[in-house]
């Protein structure tokens, strides 16, 4: 027999679906996207979920549906609307990929959500944990969701040692997950592992001691818990150092919609970019400088402290400049004050903006 296959014999024989279900009934979170079986509804939940978690994520949910009630709502949404929305919470080809989406779907499928899996998955920005979701929650398909907290959980009950960022790890989970689902109650059995992974076989500190799978599970009898989930790729950090520049004409100040790059679609300050640090002293020197402000450089007004800023793949080392400007300058625009709050930015810019703005 091969390996894998013990794994479902011993879920067979021990029932682990239904364990997991009787759990998650009595302990499950009272969280709002569990009220519905809209497939739209149920859509923007899981990926505004794969982007933050259930706490930080539940007040986006109630904004994106109160903003855009149904599918057609978000169709007709202009693009900076919906970015602004998803302001704060980053990775904006996201919230694109769900614009994008809903054009399709009101465009082309007469606004109806797609019911089954293999349509779901066409979709731009659905993979197949979405698709999992979507056909399991709303049409109580068969299909089990892999998520972090599936693949934390499966890992540690079955000491499964295969990196999970590998195809085999990703084939591996699957399927495994696939064998256990309780294929008669998909869409309860799929929030049940998930819950059950997110609050009690949680990353750091599992609730091994109250656990009702614990005699069972083989990371906890052989004592090695914090050796799972494995994982073969750590990220690498690249560092950045950027110098941006909030360039003001009395109360307007120059912002350009990026047109490509992570924050493709957000509003941005001109700025630019070093491959080391280079200090404060050499930049007003520098060709960049010269380059994008020509002769329109007036006075600095405030340099502010380095600031850190970490994203997933990247740590940027920032200098904000406040300068005034004598005119506006190539790819830029100038925008009121009153009217900057409105436009979708960075949080970093943001944040800067805000702290400038409303002193
Ligand atoms: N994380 C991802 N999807 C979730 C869901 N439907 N409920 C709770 N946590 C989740």
């Amino acid at each position: 027999m091969p390996v894998s296959r013990n794994y479902y014999y011993f879920a067979f024989i021990m029932n682990v679906s239904n364990h997991i279900i009787k759990w998650y009934e009595k302990n499950k979170r009272n969280l709002p996207w569990r009220k519905t079986k809209d497939p739209y509804k149920i859509w923007i939940s899981e990926i505004i979920l794969q982007q933050t978690k259930v706490k930080q994520g539940t007040p986006y949910y109630y904004k994106f549906i109160e903003n855009f009630p149904t599918v057609k709502d978000l169709a007709l949404a202009s693009e900076d609307e919906v970015l602004s929305l998803w302001q704060g919470l980053g990775y904006y080809s996201r919230a694109r990929n769900l614009h994008i989406s809903a054009k399709l779907i009101f465009n082309n499928f007469s606004g109806i959500f797609p019911d089954n899996y293999n349509d779901i998955l066409k979709l731009k920005g659905v993979g197949d944990y979405t698709a999992s979701a979507i056909s399991s929650f709303c049409y109580s398909l068969p299909h089990a969701v892999v998520d972090g907290n599936v693949i934390r959980f499966l890992s540690r009950f079955f000491a499964i040692d295969i990196p999970f960022d590998t195809n085999e790890g990703k084939k591996t989970f699957k399927n495994i997950a696939q064998e256990i689902l309780d294929k008669k109650n998909p869409d309860i059995h799929n929030q049940a592992i998930m819950e059950f992974g997110a609050l009690q076989c949680t990353p750091r500190k599992p609730i091994c001691s109250s656990c009702l799978l614990s005699d069972n599970c083989r990371a906890y009898t052989a004592k090695n818990v914090e050796k799972f989930p494995v994982k073969k790729n750590k990220v690498k950090v690249k560092t950045r150092f950027i110098h941006y520049f909030l360039a003001s004409k009395e109360n307007n100040f120059l912002f350009k919609k990026k047109q490509s790059g992570i924050w493709k679609g957000l509003y941005d300050l001109p700025c630019i970019e070093f491959t080391k640090e280079v200090s404060k002293n050499k930049i007003l020197e520098c060709k960049e400088f010269k380059d994008l402000f020509i002769d329109k450089f007036l006075e600095i007004k405030q340099v502010s402290k380095k600031i850190t800023y970490k994203l997933t793949h990247q740590k940027l080392q920032i200098f904000f400049w406040h300068i005034s400007v004598s005119d506006n300058i190539q790819d830029y625009t100038f925008f009121h004050i009153n009217d900057i709050v409105k436009l979708p930015k960075s949080n970093l810019v943001n944040n800067y903006f805000n702290s400038f703005a409303l002193k």
